[in-house]
């Protein structure tokens, strides 16, 4: 099955629905004469009835659509699905199933992956602080390659390693210099931040001494990762070709060619019409270009690449859906649609000024558009799911309301803010429907509490320092 056996069925929607936007809605998204979405073949007021509201609605055949696609784009490469974007167990063993490889930065990812016997060889573990415990159950697991993150971990990583018995390929996470140009917050190819060690200051060089020397390590290759949300191939290819200046220098002051590079995720998708995402053959082409020029100018041998798609991958194929239950308008100023769920389902509007757009999708709605700002349930006003969006001036309670390209970071950063349970993943495919990760019930969030009046109260012996110190309390 493929998102072309889907009818598009746009054309006849009503007048004030208009098309899908190109590039935003899952592959296999598609309005019918009603003016009701489908996804996967399902009609997302039967999902709103079966599962509730909010849920997160994800296209089964455009996720692995997305992993086949950067598989062949990135033929003779190892690609890795980074797991923080989204990660479930029904995505690790369709990640693993489209032959993909899995970046994980916990230990709490790499239980998802061990849970369904993803192929540890496939497995590359990330992270600046990887505490012992995650270290030592990723060398018991027998993780393919660590990215090491600074000289603490390589002692203590070598140490591990060699107490087990093994040695554990590496990778050296390197700071290129490369200003990457995206919010903030998520641009990590710059000097002044956590990851890596730079490459300027020479911490790059001495790590490579570093790991050459520590007996239970392998250095097998070099990682960089920029940033994310990037729209522009510069700063890829800048990385790139700064990359393999390090893996040349490695050469002739070891005598030893790094067979892989490492040049992590960072792909742009589209969040509203006005974000035009790079082609991920476009991107393959110039950074296999620039690497294959530079190691033939520095006369190595092109070394194996990877990349770690996240976003590009999960971002697009899902959309949240929501149930509208308040309009107001505010004359002169504003209308305001509240929904069902907010910032605990979607950070990124309030962490990072996200831009977002949203549709009607229970129904056409009247054909003049108003322009309305989509907010949450939340106790805090900064709790905007979608700013400044197009909706049919007549939204009321009860409508269906569906964000797109809310695959990537909304479930994996959901929270509980105000005791809210998170919403489900439902996966669509060929017209059927499937939970992947469930509702959160009230229950779920009582378990973690423990209720004092229910416990022994800890006791003090009387005329402790502790009982008098109670007592003043
Ligand atoms: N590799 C490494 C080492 C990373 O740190 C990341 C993302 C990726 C790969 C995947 O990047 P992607 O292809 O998804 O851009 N919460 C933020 C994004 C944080 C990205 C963290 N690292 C957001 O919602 O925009």
């Amino acid at each position: 099955m493929n998102a072309t056996d889907y009818p598009a069925t746009t054309a006849s929607a009503a007048p004030g629905a208009g098309a899908l936007e190109e590039n935003l809605w899952p592959a296999t998204a598609a309005l019918d004469p009603d003016g009701v979405l489908r996804v996967g073949g399902v009609r997302v007021d039967t999902l709103a009835a079966r599962f509730g509201t909010p849920a997160y609605i994800l296209d089964e055949d455009d996720f692995r659509a997305r992993c086949a696609a950067w598989r062949r784009s990135f033929a003779d490469c190892d690609v890795y699905y980074a797991g923080k974007a989204f990660l479930c167990r029904a995505v690790a063993r369709w990640v693993a199933e489209e032959g993909l490889h899995l970046d994980v930065c916990t230990g709490g990812e790499l239980a998802v992956a061990r849970s369904v016997a993803f192929p540890p060889e496939r497995l590359l573990f990330h992270g600046n602080n990887k505490s012992v415990a995650e270290l030592r159950a990723a060398l018991a697991y027998g993780v393919g390659r660590i990215v090491v993150d600074s000289f603490a971990e390589i002692d203590r990583l070598g140490a591990l390693a060699a107490e087990a018995g093994v040695r554990q390929r590496v990778l050296i996470r390197v700071t290129p210099g490369v200003e990457a140009h995206t919010h903030h917050y998520v641009s990590t190819g710059q000097e002044d931040q956590k990851f890596g060690f730079s490459l300027a200051g020479g911490a790059a060089a001495e790590a490579v001494e570093r790991v050459l020397v520590a007996p239970g390590l392998q250095l097998v290759g070099l990682h960089a990762h920029i940033g994310s949300q990037i729209f522009d191939t510069a700063g890829f290819g800048l990385a790139a070709h700064r990359m393999v200046g390090l893996l040349a220098r490695v050469r002739d002051t070891h005598d030893l060619e790094l067979p892989e590079l490492d040049l992590g995720g960072g792909l742009g998708i589209a969040y509203t019409g006005e974000d035009a995402p790079l082609d991920v053959d476009d991107v393959a082409e110039r950074l296999l270009a620039v690497v294959g020029k530079e190691c033939a100018a520095a006369g190595l041998a092109v070394p194996r690449l990877a990349v770690e798609p996240g976003r590009a991958i999960a971002g697009p194929t899902t959309v949240t859906l929501y149930e509208v239950g308040t309009v107001k308008e505010l004359p002169g100023l504003r209308t305001f649609v509240s929904v069902d769920g907010g910032m605990s389902d979607n950070i990124r509007t309030a962490l990072y000024d996200a831009r977002y757009t949203a549709r009607l999708v229970s129904r056409p709605g009247a054909a003049t558009p108003g322009v309305v700002t989509i907010v949450g349930r939340h106790c805090e006003s900064g709790d905007v799911v979608a700013h400044d969006v197009p909706l049919p001036v007549d939204v009321r309670p009860g409508d269906l309301v569906a964000v797109p390209a809310s695959g990537a970071y909304h479930r994996s950063m959901a929270s509980n803010y105000n005791h809210v349970a998170r919403p489900p993943v439902v996966a669509v495919r060929d017209g059927a429907a499937r939970v992947i990760v469930r509702r959160e019930t009230e229950e779920d969030l009582l378990r973690l509490d423990t209720d004092p009046a229910a416990e022994p109260t800890p006791t003090v012996a009387p005329g402790t320092a502790a009982a008098s110190s109670a007592q003043a309390r």
